[in-house]
């Protein structure tokens, strides 16, 4: 007897249109930024693993070398590219050079992030220009130079990766939780303006993922956390590249502006 499945197998065979079944990415030039991250890393799989052609950004040297040797060792091909996503003048530099050797970026993920967590009033002014440059004004100088070639192309996905902490606020995180609210007012205001040109602009709000930058957080304190967690448990990296691979897919054209907690119920707006 023929299963519903393979019915579904012949239709897709026999489908004379060639339309790729919804689920078979189209290869598109994509750029990670913070690829090397525990987030990041993922990211770059998951679409490596759609068919993309995967580029990131670094800017030590040595951990990236590493990164894309035990990548290469997992099969993975992925182009690195030395950037200051901080820094503008060398964010359009790099983002000119990843367009001359792999064709134009038309995948955008918004992925690099640091924190410098204190209580305010012992923050530094260095503590909050760090976070705010890294975080926010990176988002700026690598989707401005990038936008020309999905404008070009009328084809775009622009994915912010926010935090739970954006919506929430957190203790200790002024500045972070400053940087990654206005990221998601940028996706906002962004995805407004290039909405009839084919281009998404979303956000992506985790909230505890299981990275190093959470187990920088003292024990006491990351514990708390976690029991305040309804699934029982820190995210995955992959938690959130599964909901950011859905969002570049081409059947995603109609979700513009959201932005998608992927939090363990840790916090719903
Ligand atoms: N709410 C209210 N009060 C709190 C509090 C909280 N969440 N946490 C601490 N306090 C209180 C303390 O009880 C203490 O009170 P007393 O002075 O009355 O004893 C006072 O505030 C000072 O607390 P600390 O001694 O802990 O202050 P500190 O300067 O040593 O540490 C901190 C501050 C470094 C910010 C520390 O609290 C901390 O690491 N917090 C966690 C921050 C966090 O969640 N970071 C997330 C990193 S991961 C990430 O950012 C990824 C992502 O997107 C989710």
């Amino acid at each position: 007897m023929t299963t519903a499945v393979q019915k579904a197998q012949t239709v897709q065979q026999n489908n004379e249109t060639n339309t790729p079944p919804a689920t078979q990415a189209v290869p598109r030039v994509c750029l990670v930024t913070g690829g090397t991250g525990g987030i990041g890393t993922e990211i770059c799989k998951r679409l490596a693993r759609a068919g993309h052609v995967v580029a990131t950004t670094y800017r030590n040297e040595e951990k990236a070398k590493a990164w894309k040797a035990q990548l290469a060792a997992e099969g993975y091909t992925l182009h690195i590219y030395k950037c200051d996503v901080a820094d503008f003048e060398d964010s359009q530099r790099a983002v000119k050079a990843i367009v001359a050797d792999l064709g134009p970026i038309t995948v955008l993920v918004n992925s690099a992030g640091i924190t410098r967590d204190t209580t305010l009033r012992k923050m530094s002014h260095d503590q909050w220009r760090e976070v705010i440059s890294n975080n926010l004004d990176s988002v700026f100088n690598i989707t401005r130079p990038v936008l020309d070639y999905m404008l070009e192309n009328n084809f775009g996905r622009i994915v912010n990766i926010s935090s739970i902490n954006g919506q929430k606020g957190q203790f200790g995180q002024a500045n972070y939780s400053a940087a990654k609210a206005g990221m998601h007012g940028f996706t906002k205001a962004l995805a407004q303006e290039v909405a009839k040109k084919g281009i998404t602009v979303n956000t992506v709000s985790p909230g505890y993922i299981d990275t190093d930058m959470i187990q920088g957080v003292p024990e006491p304190i990351r514990l708390g956390i976690m029991s305040q967690i309804p699934v029982g448990r820190f995210g995955k990296p992959e938690d959130v590249a599964h909901v950011v691979s859905f969002l570049v897919e081409e059947g995603s054209g109609f979700i513009t502006g959201a932005n998608i907690a992927t939090n363990g119920g840790h916090f719903m707006d």
